[in-house]
């Protein structure tokens, strides 16, 4: 099998055309022990996406490595999800999605991006970690409602835009299964607390907790028995 290059041999390739393939490796240690990854190294290089169904174009976000991402995957990484089906929604390079297949779970990480299920199947197979992928918009999300309930839907940073917020309030109670939760990882977005205070009246629970950043938070929801 092909040794996996090391971030200074990365770091010495040449630049190649597309910066999609400009890449860097990264580490991150959970629970279980060291993951890798490799993330586009300059994601303003990357173009916009266009979004057909909306006529607007979007930033490449998923090429970010967010803090919420990274705390959202070392937390699911402390439980064993043996048996549960979770999915992860707008994964980007899919560290939760990753950590929670290493703890057991049957991960589908979704994200409307191609390039970000790309990268969060390549993040989860040089792990030995198996996900599945789907592409898929929140406000169109039939292909996801087919592959659920889920046990555990997973999201960070997506409470950014009064859209991503109405879609997830339209969307997370169709996903989630009895018994389910949903673990939600955030930097305090500007909307956050709005959402959170819709969440307190339509959940039967909203908890909070503190990650090992100071500004980045897990809210856990969950449905009525
Ligand atoms: C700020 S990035 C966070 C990425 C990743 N969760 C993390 O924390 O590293 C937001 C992600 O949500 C995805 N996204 C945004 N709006 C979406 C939508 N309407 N449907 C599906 N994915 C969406 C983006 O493509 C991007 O991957």
């Amino acid at each position: 099998m092909e040794r996996t290059p090391t971030p200074a041999e990365i770091a010495r390739r040449p630049t190649p055309a597309d910066p999609r393939l400009d890449l860097l490796a990264g580490t991150l240690d959970l629970h279980h022990g060291r993951i890798r990854f490799v993330h586009p190294r300059d994601p303003t290089a990357l173009l916009y996406e266009d979004d057909a169904a909306t006529d607007q174009a979007y930033p490449p976000y998923w090429a970010e490595l967010w803090p919420s991402g990274i705390e959202l995957a070392h937390a699911v990484s402390e439980r064993d999800w043996t048996g549960t089906h979770a999915v992860e929604l707008g994964c980007g390079l899919g560290l939760p999605a990753v950590a929670a297949a290493l703890a057991g779970a049957r991960v589908l990480a979704t994200d409307r991006s191609a390039d970000a299920l790309a990268f969060a199947a390549v993040n989860a197979e040089q792990n030995g970690a198996s996900i599945e992928t789907a592409r898929c918009s929140w406000d169109d999300p039939d292909t996801l409602l087919a592959r659920g309930p889920f046990g555990l839907v997973l999201a960070s940073d997506v409470l950014y835009g009064q859209r991503n917020v109405d879609e997830m309030h339209a969307l997370l109670p169709r996903l989630v299964g009895a018994g389910g939760e949903i673990w939600i990882a955030d930097p305090e977005r500007p909307l956050t607390e709005e959402f959170l205070a819709a969440a307190r009246e339509r959940w039967a629970s909203v908890r909070t907790s503190p990650t090992r950043l100071p500004k980045i938070w897990i809210h856990r929801l969950t449905p009525a028995g």
